[in-house]
């Protein structure tokens, strides 16, 4: 019998959160809450991308108050495949189910619930035929996960659903390099009824299987030269995505067709007058307006809301905001304000679990409308710049705009490529798109050569702001050691194109005059103009000669160290990626606005330069 998706427990997300919550809290563990989506002082990613994210240190070993057996729900983003949401699946932002065993339960016990939960009559009621699982193959000193794969024989997955699989499917860690790790077992759902050849398996990338749930079985931690070291005790983390498990339980094709997004896609819907399902490259403009303005409300309603800008988890906001306008537009919503009205029934669906985004509505539709009425601008100056080409443009005989032009547009501008090409078409000429593609690559290259390891796991953008705020980072550094003394160190530091944030380790509150003595050896050394030069060198020779590395930066062989002042004198040297601008004159006035606490024995100044 070949019935479709008849038998799953339909159900809502908030059913959903509800169950996993009561069947593990029956299995002993608390529940916990979950964590901001812009994780403070961590260097290694913009967003939280999985559950696991705010629970690292006690994966490593420290004791959580809440016990050894956690369960949560988490907000979490990821923009590695932010070029795909448009298709039925790909989401930025999304919500993450999890269970963690402290060093208490391991394999045996985290296999048994999973499979109890999702199978079991009184919980997710999947019928196993539906089921496969992948377990680690084994590489090197690690061996083949068999220990995982005779408890789900022994459960009752047939051994032709247990695919064995290699690191790059079967190894979990987070997206920043280092942390805690190890071999997982994944649980995918079989949407279909026929493989796709006579090699389709569990994780086959055929669409035919569903990733679900993913236990991992964290044994090492990753340190910052890249080798494993075992853990002290093992832990169990685990993951399961609420919008796919919803996706499958009420038998649907795609997660945009879920009650999830119903509400929003709805408003987006009318917004446009206009009926999903009846063009296909509307319906993609209506999923990415979905998935992004879901991600920008979540970002913008967190407590530690950034706001859009040029750089890190800000830049992702702008372009998440933009791009969803642009489609918007695409829509033929080209009157009046698109985002914050949808964001407003978003809010209004999600404001049970998430109460923190009724708490911050104001500041969530402010922002929207501030950036889409910004972008706005943006395109009507772009358009204008265009007409200016155009006589120019207009002399060629083959129709072809440039790709420089249509770049500097775009660089210049903010002005995307896709409505260059739109005018260029409506009159009646092509962009050298080849040459656009090149620019833009180059100008990627030069922007992740110069950028810090740090913005790895996310996008991101170097301006010309965001760079003098990184000089004076290195400037205060310095200063904080001069003025309190060698036991400060950076903790975190984060840009916006309006102001920095620095935290560093120092025992107690700094007093006025020390505030002031800071600011002005600031101050000093971008009157004196400053040279700034770059030398690679091994990170022992740039200890010897003086520099400062930072914390939990993962370094390669050979690094870039950055000297403030002439090399006989310099004022300030460390090893970083850079960039920095040339000479400290063009900082303008540095100002300290605030001097606070960030946590047990960590500071945070904000300042801002006014230049
Ligand atoms: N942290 C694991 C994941 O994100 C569970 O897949």
């Amino acid at each position: 019998m070949h019935h479709h998706f008849c038998y799953n427990t339909p159900m809502t997300a908030d059913e959903l959160r509800k169950k996993y919550t009561e069947f593990f809290v029956s299995k002993g563990h608390v529940q916990i809450q979950g964590k901001s989506l812009l994780p403070d002082n961590d260097p290694t990613v913009l967003f939280t991308t999985a559950g696991m994210h705010p629970l690292v240190p006690y994966l490593l070993g420290e004791e959580h108050p809440a016990g050894k057996r956690l369960v949560d729900y988490q907000k979490c983003i990821r923009t590695g495949d932010i070029d795909c949401v448009g298709d039925a699946s790909h989401l930025t932002f999304f919500e993450m189910l999890g269970n963690w065993s402290l060093g208490d339960y391991f394999k045996q016990e985290a296999i048994e619930m999973s499979f109890e939960f999702l199978t079991s009559p009184q919980w997710l009621n999947i019928p196993i035929e539906k089921l496969g699982v992948t377990v680690f193959e084994g590489e090197g000193d690690i061996p083949r996960d068999d220990e995982s794969a005779a408890v789900w024989k022994r459960i009752g997955i047939p051994e032709n659903r247990i695919a064995y699989l290699p690191r790059a499917d079967n190894w979990w860690g987070p997206a920043g390099s280092t942390g805690p790790c190890g071999p997982d077992t994944e649980m995918f759902f079989y949407v279909s009824d026929a493989p796709c050849g006579p090699d389709c398996k569990p994780g086959c990338s055929c669409g035919k299987w569903l990733e679900i749930w993913n236990d991992v079985f964290m044994q090492y931690n990753k340190n910052a030269e890249g080798a494993y070291e075992p853990l002290t005790r093992t832990c169990v983390d685990t993951g399961m995505g609420i919008e796919r498990t919803i996706t499958i339980l009420n038998g649907k094709q795609s997660v945009y067709d879920t009650e999830i997004f119903a509400p929003i896609r709805g408003a987006v819907e009318k917004a446009a007058n206009y009926v999903y399902g009846t063009d296909n490259e509307k319906d993609k403009s209506v999923r990415i307006i979905c998935d992004h303005l879901r991600a920008s409300t979540f970002i913008l309603g967190d407590p530690r809301a950034v706001s859009p800008s040029n750089v890190g988890a800000g830049y992702v906001l702008r372009r998440l905001i933009r791009r969803a306008v642009r489609h918007g537009r695409k829509l033929g919503i080209a009157e009046g304000i698109l985002l914050s009205p949808i964001a407003g029934v978003l809010i209004e669906q999600m404001k049970g679990p998430y109460p923190e985004l009724p708490e911050n509505k104001a500041r969530i539709i402010e922002e929207l409308d501030r950036e889409e009425h910004k972008f706005l601008e943006t395109l009507q100056k772009g358009e204008h710049e265009f007409e200016k080409l155009l006589p120019n443009l207009l002399k060629d005989p083959r129709k072809i705009m440039p790709g420089r032009l249509a770049f500097k547009l775009y660089d210049t501008y903010g002005f995307p490529i896709e409505l260059t090409e739109e005018l260029a078409g409506e009159n009646g000429m092509k962009v050298n798109r080849q040459e656009f593609d090149e620019a833009f690559k180059k100008h990627q290259e030069l922007s992740r050569a110069g950028s810090e390891q740090v913005f790895k796991g996310g996008l991101q953008d170097h301006g010309e702001i965001a760079t003098k705020y990184h000089t004076a980072t290195h400037l205060l550094h310095q200063a904080l050691r001069a003025v309190l003394g060698d036991h400060i160190a950076q903790k975190g530091s984060n840009i916006t194109a309006e102001r920095m944030r620095f935290d560093f380790s120092h025992p107690a509150p700094m007093t006025q005059e020390e505030v002031k003595k800071v600011e002005d050896i600031v101050n000093e050394q971008i009157q004196k103009d400053l040279l700034i030069s770059l030398e690679i060198m091994s990170l022992d020779a740039a200890k010897a000669c003086g520099a400062i590395a930072l914390f939990g930066e993962k370094y390669e062989s050979q690094v870039k160290v950055y000297t403030i002042g002439s090399s006989e004198g310099f004022f300030s040297k460390e090893v970083c990626g850079g960039p920095h601008v040339e000479r400290t004159g063009i900082l303008g006035k540095f100002t300290i606005q605030k001097e606070q606490s960030s946590s047990a024995g960590v500071r945070r100044i904000r300042a801002v330069l006014d230049c």
